[in-house]
């Protein structure tokens, strides 16, 4: 498994994702668009045949924050420690960078990701009332960094 920047190339493996793992749709030109800010902000794992298997985009909307957008691997290659590495990677650009602190937003019922977080120091820090597209409550999550 190795970890490299987002490519236009990658799109279709990053929509697939998003609408199997998240059950969100997005226009594709918002990938290529979110990735200019912050290049490195955008984490893509890719197996040994440069296929991509999971991804982590980061954004930075708020002076000396990041902000975790999406996250998600492919259901074949989940408890492999492929997410550790793109969140551990992720947190050491954050560090790099300068940021305070990095937010996120995770649906309430989604258990095996508020374990994940958890254990990257992550603490519920607000309930946002219908915030999925689906009508779905979410957590707002958030660490600092030091
Ligand atoms: C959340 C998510 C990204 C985690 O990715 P992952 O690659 O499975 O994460 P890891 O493999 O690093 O860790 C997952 C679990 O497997 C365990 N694990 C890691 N490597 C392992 C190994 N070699 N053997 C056994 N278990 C292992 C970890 O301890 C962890 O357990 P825990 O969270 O209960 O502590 C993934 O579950 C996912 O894509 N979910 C769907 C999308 C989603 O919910 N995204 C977040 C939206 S906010």
């Amino acid at each position: 498994m190795s970890l490299r920047g987002f490519r236009p190339t990658d799109v279709p493996f990053v929509s697939a994702l998003v609408a199997d793992a998240l059950r969100e749709h997005y226009d594709p030109s918002l990938y290529q668009s979110l990735s200019t800010e912050w290049p490195s902000g955008f984490l893509v794992a890719a197996d040994t045949t440069d296929v991509p298997v999971g991804f982590l985009l980061g954004v930075s909307q708020v002076d000396g924050e990041a902000r975790i957008l999406m996250f998600a691997v492919d259901r074949h290659h989940r408890t492999l420690g492929v997410g550790a590495l793109m969140m551990t990677a992720f947190l050491d650009r954050c560090r790099a960078r300068g940021f305070r602190r990095v937010t996120l937003e995770v649906r309430v019922s989604n258990a095996t990701a508020i374990r994940f977080y958890t254990r990257f120091q992550f603490s519920v820090i607000d309930l946002l009332r219908a915030y999925y597209s689906d009508g779905e409550n979410g957590y707002q999550m958030a660490r600092d960094l030091r």
